[in-house]
């Protein structure tokens, strides 16, 4: 066993959030609507967005947590201080790509778009916290999704180059790593969120969705490009949910249909966006369900010539597979279901709590890939109480955090390239899910709640003194 003496110098230690989650200022700076807007808070706020007839529109009579969140558009320098007061050494976020092109097919980007996220870099930058950007996070403008059906239109690639061309070119001084799409094959499961479109008929599953992935593919190649000729010190990574998948038993039918998931879902669009090629496996996967690409002439070139050079990946659970699955035997994460691992613990939400599989994940995707990998998402959502005395005691996260961390050393001890960790929702924010405010992940509480309620006010959690000595101590003190 280690005790965590393995972390390299250079450890970007840190947290991790998405402008959607966090940022509120709906229109200010004239941002346009993404779909994280159009969101209502509650536990069917997905299905919401993926029923037949769903118009993107705001419902008066329905609350909205996504548009003040947490009011980080104005008050990111209090955070940033205290981002800094844990001794972060790097900061993960995105830009709202409705900030720098409020519709997404503008000619020209908007100027005070940009000029909010210089104001946050250079915040950051006063404390030598590097920022990690996610171009795409959860977040696509909702004329697109209207307009175009999303990523199934060649025409968001264009929109998308134009995109990243400005911050790239803006940001060159300001940002040295960025990643493409947040979970980018999350969209296998539900489309919506990272393709801009939801299916309504089992049959329209296939040959959509992987027409916009390969879109995305295409994109996430001219990003490559445009950041490695624009910004040369830069490093780009992709960006997928990871969850290693576990035969439920040693049946050799379970065995394998654990493997075809893990396939399809963890490795398919690493292994296009890192080797730069479709890997042969879903080439039967293409033919079984009659999926057939349109792919330009030059798209496969570019794809292979500009891979991304690091594997951002989150990390919550892993998954339990078996091919006749009772409907009792469930599961549920935010986007995957499997069936209940009996060795594991859950969290109050369900997701299963595995801090062993965040080794195994490491190894695999090391021993698959041999480029160096990023957790940029890992953490527990749970309901914190705040006591009389104003303290938060919240020594389930620190257990969480401590053997996750405890297994990435692990990892590393391994041989596995690790460049750092940013936990998830570093101060609370707004849940993807479920649109809760009470699913806190932070070190940093913050006074809101599920009814919109709250005063906004920040109070440090027992969690933030823990993670400021584990920085402090390059993870040796846990
Ligand atoms: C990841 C997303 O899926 O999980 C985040 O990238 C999300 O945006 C996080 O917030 C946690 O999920 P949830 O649903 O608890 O917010």
């Amino acid at each position: 066993a280690t005790n965590g003496k393995k972390f390299p110098k250079s450890f970007l230690w840190g947290g991790a959030t998405a402008a959607n989650q966090l940022e509120g200022g709906l229109h200010e700076g004239n941002k346009g609507m993404n779909i994280a807007d159009v969101l209502p808070g509650g536990k069917e706020r997905l299905a919401i967005l993926q029923s037949p007839g769903f118009d993107f529109q705001i419902d008066e009579s329905k609350y909205y947590p996504n548009h003040e969140a947490i009011d980080f558009y104005h008050r990111y320098k209090e955070d940033i201080a205290l981002f800094a007061e844990m001794g972060f050494k790097a900061y993960r976020m995105s830009i709202a790509w409705t900030r720098i092109f409020p519709n997404g097919d503008e000619l020209e980007p908007n100027e005070d778009g940009l000029a909010f996220y210089d104001r946050v870099f250079d915040e950051l930058h006063k404390y030598g916290i590097e920022p990690v950007v996610t171009i795409s996070h959860y977040e696509m403008p909702v004329n697109l999704v209207k307009e175009y059906g999303g990523w199934r239109d060649r025409q968001v690639v264009t929109f998308f180059e134009r995109y990243v061309n400005a911050i790239f070119k803006r940001y060159k001084n300001k940002v040295k790593y960025w990643m493409t799409f947040n979970e980018i094959n999350s969209g296998l499961i539900m489309p919506i969120m990272g393709l801009g479109f939801a299916i309504h008929k089992e049959e329209d599953r296939y040959q959509p969705t992987f027409q916009a992935y390969h879109h995305q593919f295409v994109a996430s190649s001219i990003a490559v490009k445009a950041c490695h000729e624009i910004i040369p010190d830069a490093k780009i990574g992709c960006m997928i949910l990871f969850a290693p998948v576990y035969s439920y038993d040693s049946n050799p039918e379970n065995v394998l249909y654990a493997l075809q998931e893990e396939n399809l879902f963890n490795y398919f669009c690493a292994d296009v966006q890192v080797r730069g090629e479709y890997p042969t496996f879903i080439k039967r996967y293409f033919k079984e369900h009659n999926i057939e690409l349109d792919i330009r002439e030059g798209d496969l070139e570019l794809i292979k010539k500009h891979t991304v050079d690091y594997i951002g990946f989150s990390y919550y659970m892993s998954r339990t597979e078996k091919v006749d699955k009772e409907p009792q035997d469930n599961t549920q994460g935010n986007i995957m279901s499997g069936v209940k691992n009996p060795f594991l613990k859950a969290s109050d939400w369900g997701w299963e709590i595995d801090p062993i599989g965040l080794r195994i994940s490491l190894n695999k995707l090391y021993g698959r890939y041999q480029v160096p990998l990023f957790v940029v998402e890992n953490g527990l959502g749970a309901y914190d109480k705040v006591e009389e005395d104003g303290s938060i005691n919240d020594d389930y996260r620190i257990d969480y955090l401590r053997e996750h961390i405890k297994a990435m050393a692990e990892a590393i001890e391994d041989g596995v390239d690790l460049m750092g960790y940013t936990s998830w929702g570093c101060i609370d924010l707004v849940s993807a899910s479920t649109g809760e405010f009470s699913k806190r992940y932070g070190f940093i509480y913050v006074d809101k709640h599920d009814d919109g309620s709250g005063t906004l006010e920040r109070k440090k959690k027992k969690s933030f003194y823990w993670y400021k000595d584990v920085i402090s101590t390059n993870g040796e003190k846990l």
